[in-house]
């Protein structure tokens, strides 16, 4: 046999596979395969995979009293046609094991319209807390669905403030609250969300005294960007869901250059944290390498020596 003949030969045994299956066809009907199961995964699997979270967060000049006091953090339920309420339910009952001091829920309750707007406050009233139970409204209980303000719903987050504080549950509107754990106050501060134009962060934090901790509820976390010369612990956000895809070497390509910047977790900004929240629901029912998630934050005193 000529060389040529033995290279063509060798070419042939190593393009076929033990069984018989040319292996270009078996690498393509592995591809396939593989990214079929991620679908499926991603489709059925992780939306409704809850995963809990929870961060020690040191604050500067916390009230000994304070030391420990734990925030429980839930956000964008988008109750609709796409979110179940069973998957809702368990969220609500994930959180609630916690036993945090104070609950804070950054909105997007509803997603389509106003019959959603009763059953989520009502699922959502199981949530208890000593220092109470918080919200603020998000771009889709306001039913504007981009940065230019257009409306599909008039009315939906009058509505949605109505029930939930029916429900027992206050709807913070660029103002603030003071909770107090064995005497030492704490600020719980709500703004409006940035879409619906309403959003005012200094008429929120207004009157508080310097010396008093305030958690700031902000559905855009880009409202962190309006702090100035405010000053803010903790801001609490939701809004991305963490884009919902996070696929290596990509990134998440539902998110816009500027959200990017905001996806998902733990950020420090002019002293304070700033943390953003993937949710509980979601827009279109697809989450890769983004579980829905249940925040716990516990606020400790900062060892000034260390920052
Ligand atoms: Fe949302």
């Amino acid at each position: 046999m000529s060389a040529s003949a033995k290279g063509r030969s060798l070419a042939l045994r190593e393009s076929i596979s033990t069984d018989g299956v040319p292996l270009k066809r078996r690498k393509i009907t592995h591809w396939i395969g593989r990214n079929w199961a991620r679908i499926v995964y991603s489709h059925q699997v992780e939306p409704v995979w809850l995963e809990t979270n929870v961060f020690e967060l040191p604050i500067p000049h916390l009230d000994e009293r304070l030391d420990g006091v734990s925030i429980l953090h839930l956000t964008d339920f988008h109750l609709g046609d796409r979110v179940a309420k069973r998957h809702i339910r368990q969220a609500v009952d994930l959180g609630q094991q916690q036993a945090c001091d104070l609950i804070a829920l950054t909105g997007d309750f509803v997603q389509g319209g106003f019959r959603h707007v009763d059953p989520v406050a009502e699922m959502l009233s199981k949530l208890s807390a000593p220092l109470g139970v918080y919200a603020v409204l998000g771009n889709h209980d306001y039913a504007v669905r981009n940065a230019s303000g257009l409306r599909l719903h008039r009315g939906l987050a009058e509505r949605v403030r109505k029930s939930l504080e029916d429900y027992g549950i206050p709807v913070l509107h660029n103002e603030h609250r003071i909770v107090a754990k064995e005497g030492a106050p704490l600020a719980v501060a709500g703004v409006a969300d940035l879409w619906s134009r309403e959003a005012d962060l200094r008429q929120a934090l207004a009157g508080l005294d310097s010396e008093t901790p305030r958690v700031v509820l902000a559905h855009n976390p880009t409202t962190i960007e309006q702090l100035e010369t405010l000053r803010c612990d903790l801001m609490l956000s939701g809004h991305t869901h963490g884009g919902q895809i996070d696929v290596p070497g990509w990134g998440r390509p539902m998110l816009s250059r500027k959200m990017k910047g905001y996806a998902a977790g733990l950020y420090y900004h002019q002293g304070g944290f700033l943390y953003v929240n993937k949710g509980i629901g979601y827009t279109v029912r697809f989450r890769f390498r983004v579980r829905p998630e249940v925040a716990v934050m516990r606020l400790v005193r900062a060892n000034l020596g260390a920052l």
